[in-house]
C-alpha cells in the first residue's frame, strides 16, 4: 500500500483561506496502486498543480450565488493539474499518457474523480458554470520544446482566457486607422502576460500595471511600452501621462477600473476578465466605483466573459494552431515560479491570488512529482 496524501477543503473560508484550517493536508489514506479497481476509468499520478484565482469562488457554501460550481466540503480540493496515467481501462487513454485538466489535489486518483464533484445542481443559478466539466485531456510530451509547466500558463486557463478574449473581443475592433492603446491591469499575471504579448503582436501601444518593480520589469521585458508599479505610482497619474485609452483589459476591478474609465476615449471598450481586488472581501469593503456616468457620456462598452463562452470549435482550433507553436518558438513567453512540495499547495494558492511581490513571473506552479 502507498500513502495517498490529499489536500482537503475542511471549512469554507470567509475571506482568505488559511492553510491548515480551511485547506488541510490529509495523510490518512493509502492506495494499492497495482490493484485498485478502475471501474472502466484510469488511475492518475499528480505531477503539477496550477493554483488559480477562480478556485476561491468555488470554496463557498453551495447556496451562495457565483459563476462557478462549488467544491465539496470534506473532499479534496479540485483544480487544474498535470497528471500521468499509471493504469487505464478506458479506451483512448493509455498508461504513460500525460493529461491536463480538473482533478483532485491528491497524489493518486481513480478517474473520473468523484469525491470533489458537486452534484447539487438543483442549487445552481443560471450563471453557474460547471467547472468539473473541464475534465482531464491528453497533452503531448513537449520533449524539451518547452517545460511541462507551460501547460498551466500559456496552454492552461490563463492562456485560453487571454487568447480567446483578445482574439474574439479586442482583435475584431482593431480594423480602424491609427494606433490604439490598451491598458492591462495585473500585467505580470498569467492572463495579463498573454494580453501584453498579443496586443504587441497587433501593434497596440500597451500600458500595464503590476504590484512590484520586479513585475514591472517583467511587463516591459515581454513588450509593454509603459509599465508602472501601482503601489508607487497611482493609476490616475500613469493613465493621465500615457493615455487616453481605447481598450482596458480588467483583471482586478476596484480603483484600477475606476481610473481606466476616467482614461477612456469616446467609444472605448472594456473587457472584464476578473475582479481580483474583490476576492476574499465582503461586498461592503470593496471599492465603490463612482464614475459610471462616463459610460454613457463617452459611449463606453463594458463586456464581461467566462472562458467557456468563447471556446467555439473554431476558437479551440485557432488556439491549438497558434499557441503551442508560438510557445515552442519563444514567440509567446511565460515564466513559471516552481514551488516544490505538495504540502506547499495551499500557501501557493494564497500567493497566486494575493501575489507575493517577491516574484516576477506570470504563473505559480506547484511541483508534486517530476514524473
Ligand atoms: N473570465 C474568465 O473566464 C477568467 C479566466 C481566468 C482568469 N480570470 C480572472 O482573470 C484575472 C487574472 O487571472 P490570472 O490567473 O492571470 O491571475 P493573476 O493576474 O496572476 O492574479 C494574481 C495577481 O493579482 C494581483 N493582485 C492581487 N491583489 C491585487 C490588488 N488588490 N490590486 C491589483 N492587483 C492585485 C497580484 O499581482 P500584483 O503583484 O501585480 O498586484 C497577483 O499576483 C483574475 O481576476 C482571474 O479571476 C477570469
Amino acid at each position: 500500500m502507498t500513502s495517498n496524501t490529499r489536500i482537503v477543503l475542511a471549512k469554507w473560508p470567509e475571506t482568505v483561506p488559511v492553510p491548515g484550517e480551511h485547506l488541510v493536508l490529509d495523510n490518512s489514506r493509502t492506495i494499492d496502486i497495482e490493484n485498485v479497481p478502475l471501474n472502466g476509468g484510469f488511475l492518475t499520478k499528480l505531477l503539477l498543480i496550477s493554483p488559480e484565482p477562480y478556485m476561491l469562488s468555488r470554496m463557498r457554501d453551495p447556496a451562495l450565488r457565483s459563476f462557478a460550481s462549488p467544491m465539496v466540503l470534506g473532499a479534496p480540493v479540485v483544480g487544474m493539474c498535470l497528471v500521468k496515467v499509471l493504469r487505464s481501462e478506458k479506451e483512448g487513454v493509455n498508461a504513460g499518457d500525460y493529461m491536463y485538466g480538473m482533478t483532485h489535489w491528491e497524489l493518486y486518483t481513480v478517474q473520473p474523480y468523484m469525491e470533489g464533484r458537486c452534484m447539487q445542481r438543483e442549487l445552481w443559478t443560471p450563471e453557474t458554470f460547471d467547472l468539473d466539466s473541464l475534465v482531464l485531456q491528453p497533452v503531448p510530451d513537449p520533449k524539451g520544446a518547452f517545460p511541462f509547466s507551460r501547460y498551466s500558463s500559456l496552454m492552461g486557463i490563463p492562456g485560453l482566457a487571454g487568447y480567446s478574449s483578445f482574439m474574439s473581443l479586442i482583435a475584431p475592433r482593431l480594423n480602424t486607422d491609427g494606433q490604439k492603446t490598451v491598458f492591462v491591469s495585473s500585467g505580470a499575471g498569467g492572463v495579463g502576460t498573454v494580453i501584453i504579448q498579443l496586443a504587441k503582436k497587433k501593434g497596440l501601444k500597451v500600458i500595464a500595471s503590476a504590484g512590484s518593480d520586479q513585475k514591472v520589469a517583467y511587463c516591459k521585458k515581454i513588450g509593454a511600452d509603459y509599465a508602472f508599479n501601482y503601489e508607487t505610482e497611482s493609476y490616475r497619474e500613469a493613465l493621465e501621462k500615457e493615455g487616453p485609452i481605447d481598450f482596458y483589459y480588467d483583471n482586478v476591478g476596484g480603483i484600477a477600473l475606476e481610473e481606466a474609465i476616467n482614461a477612456c476615449k469616446l467609444n472605448a471598450y472594456i473587457v472584464v476578465c476578473g475582479h481580483i481586488t474583490g476576492y476574499g472581501k465582503p461586498v461592503e469593503e470593496r471599492h465603490g466605483i463612482k464614475n459610471t456616468h462616463l459610460l454613457f457620456e463617452r459611449r463606453i462598452t463594458i463586456q464581461g466573459f467566462l472562458v467557456p463562452d468563447l471556446l467555439s470549435p473554431t476558437m479551440m482550433q485557432q488556439f491549438f494552431q497558434d499557441v503551442p507553436g508560438w510557445t515552442a518558438q519563444g514567440l509567446l513567453q511565460s515564466e513559471e515560479k516552481l514551488i516544490d512540495g505538495f504540502e506547499n499547495a495551499p500557501q501557493a494558492l494564497v500567493e497566486a491570488v494575493w501575489g507575493g511581490s517577491d516574484y516576477s513571473v506570470s504563473k505559480l506552479v506547484v511541483v508534486v512529482a517530476k514524473d
